[in-house]
């Protein structure tokens, strides 16, 4: 027995080490972790149960068969992050560049047919030289089998991908299809063909970070929706970013208990927060910063804000809102004056529809002068793209909040979650402006025979710019109609979305039976 024993000990020490200490050590001198490594960093200490740890390729050609390691290049498995269950694999560079064989793919897809089976998310640390090129069509029918699958499991459990060092060619499709995408600065590139290509075809010389870095995917492409120093940064982003998410589409996220708040929010005993009545500039030409306005609202301050660098006109991100984990979409006035262009619609789309697949209330903070005009913004489709955003909000039956801080103008107006588009409570504060156009715009087209005829045209226009803005440059036309629900002061925002989201709770709401919706892409 002793013997038998004594073999299983061997086996496993011999899996530990993947493709051997000199591969480890040459992975270290990269400044990367191993697979193993960032799965202790990644989950709760002693909570990863493995499995397939003796798969090993089936493949033969170009001498493979001397060359079979334990594992074949992926560790896979279960295991807890705050005490709730994830899966995960982790792909091991230290074996063939991590490289995706057969064998490698089918503990891939084994493992998320258990995740999608049993209702939790999937992690992917992604490490690898893209398909081994010694098993040629296999591997790429590996590639589309795990494709299928992260296809199948999207809007069922979370997907998340952290890409922690090559992911190149067909190979990104996988990442690209989950739910966010996670890079390292310098040590992570994602790209469709690599910069030797890139120059053949297109006489284009770039680096590996300039062409697909993280910070490119973060900023420029919005690929990622998260770039970061190191390793251990990304991990704790993952557990942090799981901690506001449910298991899967049926199960709700983890509320937290609300602690009142003490003085450092400005908070009264009350909720109220006095320090809000003084955002908004008296000059509605004035920027401010929307993320002010999302600190003092969420509870302990406490944001994950996705797509950081990626269209920073819209911010979207988790927070919780008395204890209720929700997603916040809000319009940034500090940013090319909050204005909705072609990619701050898709993010906020995908951000949105992330959210309603997952039962995730949204919160939405309005400050938004309409959408950017221009050639380059038409001829790039901002209709096709807008409607993203419109869509989004439209179908989505999850609860659903607004406050109007400042503009509120023509479509974006429609868009950003409005009463009619099924806004449950869409509120507004006193210095909101909700109209089909900026007071001058709406001025020179309703009353230009009227200027241009003037004697002093000027004067003219001013007078009646003064007599626009009084009688439409308000909230209480729109909450005359009901399309707002209460003006309120700044000071009662968190107060009031406390009541909202706890009310809302016991929301139900459903759409239409179909196949599937036809979102324009
Ligand atoms: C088999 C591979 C491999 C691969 C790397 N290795 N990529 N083995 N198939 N795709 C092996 C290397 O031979 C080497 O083995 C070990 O992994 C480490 O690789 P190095 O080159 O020494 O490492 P590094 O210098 O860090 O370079 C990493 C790399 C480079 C940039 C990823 O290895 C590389 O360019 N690999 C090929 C990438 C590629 O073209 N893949 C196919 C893409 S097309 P030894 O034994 O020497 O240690 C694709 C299609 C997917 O993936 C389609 C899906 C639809």
């Amino acid at each position: 027995m002793s013997d038998k024993f004594e073999k299983l000990n061997r086996l496993r020490e011999e899996a530990l080490l993947g493709g051997g200490q000199k591969k480890i050590d040459e992975q270290h001198a990269k400044g990367k972790l191993t697979a193993r490594e960032r799965i202790e960093l990644l989950v709760d200490a002693g909570s990863f149960d493995e499995i397939d740890m003796f798969v090993k390729h089936r493949s033969s050609d170009f001498g493979l068969d001397k060359k079979k390691f334990l594992g074949d290049g992926v560790v896979t498995g279960f295991a807890r992050i705050d005490g709730r269950p994830i899966a995960l694999f982790s792909q091991d560079f230290t074996v063939f560049g991590g490289s995706l064989s057969e064998a490698h793919a089918e503990k891939i897809c084994k493992i998320m047919d258990l995740a999608l089976k049993t209702g939790i998310p999937i992690v992917g640390l992604n490490d690898s030289g893209g398909a081994r090129i010694q098993e040629g069509v296999v591997s790429l029918g590996g590639y589309a089998e795990i494709f299928l699958r992260n296809t199948m499991a999207s809007g069922v459990i979370p997907q998340i991908s952290a890409v922690l060092g090559p992911c190149a060619g067909g190979a990104v499709y996988s990442p690209a299809i989950t739910d966010f995408v996670f890079m390292v600065k310098n040590t992570s590139h994602m790209f469709v063909t690599g910069p030797n290509v890139v120059k053949t075809v297109t006489h284009e010389d770039v680096s590996f970070e300039d062409l697909g870095g993280a910070e490119t995917h973060a900023a420029k492409s919005g690929v990622a929706h998260f770039a970061y120093d190191s390793e251990i940064e990304v991990f704790e982003n993952i557990r942090k970013l799981l901690s506001f998410i449910p298991l899967n589409w049926k199960d709700k996220s983890p509320e937290k208990e609300f602690e009142m708040p003490s003085g450092e929010q400005g908070f009264n005993d009350d909720l109220t927060i006095p320090k809000l009545d003084d955002i908004i500039p008296d000059n509605p030409n004035k920027p401010y910063d929307m993320c002010e306005v999302i600190s003092l609202l969420v509870d302990k301050g406490d944001f994950l804000e996705i797509h950081k660098n990626y269209a920073p006109n819209l911010i979207v991100g988790f927070a919780r809102i008395g204890g209720i984990s929700v997603g916040i979409v809000a319009n940034q006035p500090a940013v090319m004056a909050g204005v909705l262009d072609i990619n701050a619609s898709s993010k906020g789309a995908r951000f949105i529809r992330f959210c309603d697949s997952f039962n995730i209330p949204l919160l939405v903070l309005e400050d938004v002068p309409g959408f950017m005009p221009g050639t380059e913004q038409e001829w790039n489709g901002i209709i096709r793209h807008g409607a993203k955003l419109l869509f989004a909000f439209c179908e989505a039956t999850v609860p659903k909040v607004t406050v109007i801080t400042r503009k509120a103008y023509g479509g974006a107006y429609d868009v950003m979650n409005s009463k009619h588009i099924r806004g449950d409570f869409n509120y507004a504060w006193p210095t909101a402006e909700i109209a089909v156009m900026g007071p001058k715009g709406a001025v020179e087209v309703i009353f230009k025979r009227d200027i241009d005829s003037a004697e002093k045209p000027e004067e003219r226009l001013n007078q009646l710019l003064n007599e626009f803005i009084e009688k439409f440059a308000n909230p209480y036309i729109a909450a005359e109609r009901g399309y707002i629900d209460s003006v309120i002061f700044p000071r009662e925002t968190k107060l009031k979305l406390v009541n909202a989201f706890q009310l809302l709770k016991t929301k139900v709401d459903s759409n239409p039976k179909k196949k599937h919706n036809n979102i324009p892409l």
